[in-house]
């Protein structure tokens, strides 16, 4: 499973990635509104530190201007996945940028029939909101299952699912389960799926042991490569 960041945050990404869990990372308008910085200097500073897709969505309503954006976002680097909304413009520009070979991310999901679609506009990959269906008292993991098993019948459909509006691990967790390809997740959800108290407590009792022996391991190997000497 590919996990990105969704973020437009450098700082949030240059830690992050330096995990090297990093496999992409999401951006849309809102994300790059809260980054206060010019888009296409953010896009293409993310696309300097990750070189997996980055993910920048145009603006624009209607086909002609989204492709004249989209031309724009896919100049800043070959990593550059464009992003588009689940409408009929978006996808009537999902194809045509995928015509030329261009990866695209249809993103504002929300059933499994619009996935569908997304998958016929052969759609690089399809991000359906999980945060915002359970928002609404449903069971955004329903969609993640029932689109993996759409995808799963036909082999024409090669589009990734990629998990977006991850609200927490168990988000992560179900969506793995699922087979979802990719999950975006937000910097304190990638954090948080490292954190468990007894992780913590047992390298603590392990370091307490260690301690009292009074060992080092790098002291015992300049011990020996002396004694070799
Ligand atoms: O990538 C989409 C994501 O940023 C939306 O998340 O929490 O606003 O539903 P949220």
């Amino acid at each position: 499973m590919k996990f990105f960041v969704d973020t437009a945050d450098l700082a949030e990404i240059r830690d992050l990635a330096d995990s090297g869990l990093v496999d992409g990372v999401t951006t849309n308008p809102s994300l790059i509104a809260k980054s206060g910085r010019n888009m296409l200097d953010v896009i293409a500073e993310i696309c300097d530190v990750v070189p997996g897709p980055v993910s920048a969505e145009v603006t624009a309503t209607e086909h002609a201007d989204m492709m004249a954006e989209a031309e724009v976002l896919a100049a800043i680097a070959p990593n550059v996945a464009i992003k588009v909304p689940l409408t009929p413009d978006g996808l009537k520009t999902c194809k045509a940028l995928r015509d030329r070979d261009i990866m695209v991310n249809v993103t504002l999901c929300f059933s499994s029939a619009q996935a569908v679609l997304a998958a016929k506009a052969d759609a690089s990959f399809i991000s359906p909101f999980v945060g915002r269906l359970d928002d609404i008292g449903l069971r955004g993991l329903d969609l993640i299952e029932d689109i993996v098993e759409i995808f799963s019948q036909h082999d024409a459909f090669e589009t990734e699912v990629l998990v977006a509006s991850i609200r927490g691990p168990a988000h992560v967790v179900e969506s793995a389960m699922a087979g979802a390809h990719v999950a975006t997740l937000p910097p304190g959800v990638l954090r948080q799926l490292y954190q468990h108290p007894l992780t913590d407590k047992g390298l603590a009792a392990f370091l307490k042991d260690w301690k009292a022996t009074g060992q080092s391991i790098l002291e015992q190997a300049n011990e020996r490569k002396n004694a070799a000497e």
